[in-house]
């Protein structure tokens, strides 16, 4: 769907930036309010696989992986749409016309279905345990996925305004940001997949060996992958190729909606970045943070390769 060639649907003098909500203790875009309902009685079914992540922490890349897995590694038929399109973000409400809710969108959709979800575990609707459908989560280290998080919340007009970093990053560890607590989202995902089918990756080790986590989601998937397979897939899912594919960088949404010439989707891709946003006093309150609410949960996260 061309939105650009459909510019009366989206006013972007009438559309005002998010304010945040809380449902259920967790604050999100307030137009999320208003579909709750809805989105917590969506019907996922037994073969849907749902990919959860914290925003920024890499969904749209694992999201393209497993999209190629499923499609062979054929680049063309995965490129038949956007990403957003091929993948129903369920809790996404009905505020870019033409493009309906998530939940229509996916209701919509024939299975096999892959959905996209930000939600923390407490809050996923109910149908998906009882369906027992596969889920796949990413994390990524606080550091990185913050900054991610402070530029994505500059160029998206669906997001609230950041203020400046010192105050993002404050807001960030007092989880007093959209989707809530990074650390009790990492942290009880974790702990949700001794008692669910949930594959739980982490964006540092997809860096550092590519090849051995599409294996790994391809395993989950029960799908086996011939090494010519896996090496197109590698290839078009590193940073680069998915930077310059349309049907991955977002460019297909106007910059009303998503304004790209502040600061791209596709931004640096990186282990690491974080240094270059971080003062001292900043990342050992972080780590501080991360070592106290992190704590005997097993979880550790690499800051840099
Ligand atoms: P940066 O802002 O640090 O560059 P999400 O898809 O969850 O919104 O996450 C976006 C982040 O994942 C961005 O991080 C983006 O650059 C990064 N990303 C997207 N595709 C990637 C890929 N193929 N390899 C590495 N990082 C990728």
């Amino acid at each position: 769907m061309d939105l650009e060639s459909r510019p009366g649907d989206f006013d972007p003098m009438s559309f005002k930036r998010a304010t945040l909500e809380e449902i259920e203790g967790v604050p999100f875009p307030h137009d999320l309010q208003k579909h709750w309902d809805l989105l917590q009685g969506f019907k996922a079914r037994p073969d849907d696989l749902l990919i959860c992540t914290y925003p920024k922490a890499g969904t749209t890349w694992i999201q393209q992986i497993v999209d190629m897995i499923q499609h062979g590694g054929d680049l063309e038929k995965c490129n038949h749409s956007p990403i957003y399109e091929r993948m129903p973000f369920i809790e996404m409400p009905p505020v870019i016309k033409p493009l309906p809710s998530g939940v229509e969108q996916a209701d919509k959709m024939p299975s096999p279905r892959i959905l996209k979800s930000h939600l923390p575990v407490q809050l996923l609707p109910p149908s998906f345990w009882e369906q027992k459908c596969k889920i796949i989560y990413v994390a990524r280290n606080a550091k990185d996925n913050v900054v991610s998080y402070y530029y994505f919340h500059h160029i998206s007009k669906l997001m609230p305004e950041p203020g400046n970093w010192d105050e993002f990053l404050e807001n960030f560890i007092a989880g007093k940001i959209a989707w809530g607590s990074w650390f009790d989202h990492v942290r009880y995902w974790w702990e949700a997949k001794d008692r669910h089918p949930i594959l739980y990756l982490f964006y540092e080790d997809m860096k550092e060996d590519p090849a051995k986590e599409i294996q790994k989601v391809a395993q989950f998937m029960g799908l086996e992958l011939p090494q010519s397979v896996l090496n197109q897939i590698v290839q078009h899912t590193r940073f680069d190729s998915m930077k310059a594919n349309p049907m991955t960088n977002y460019s297909t949404l106007p910059s009303s909606i998503l304004d790209q010439s502040v600061s791209p989707f596709m931004r640096k891709g990186i282990v690491g970045n974080w240094k270059e946003h971080f003062t001292v006093a900043q990342s050992e309150q972080l780590d501080d943070v991360c070592a106290r609410l992190l704590q005997g949960s097993g979880l550790n996260f690499r800051t840099q390769l």
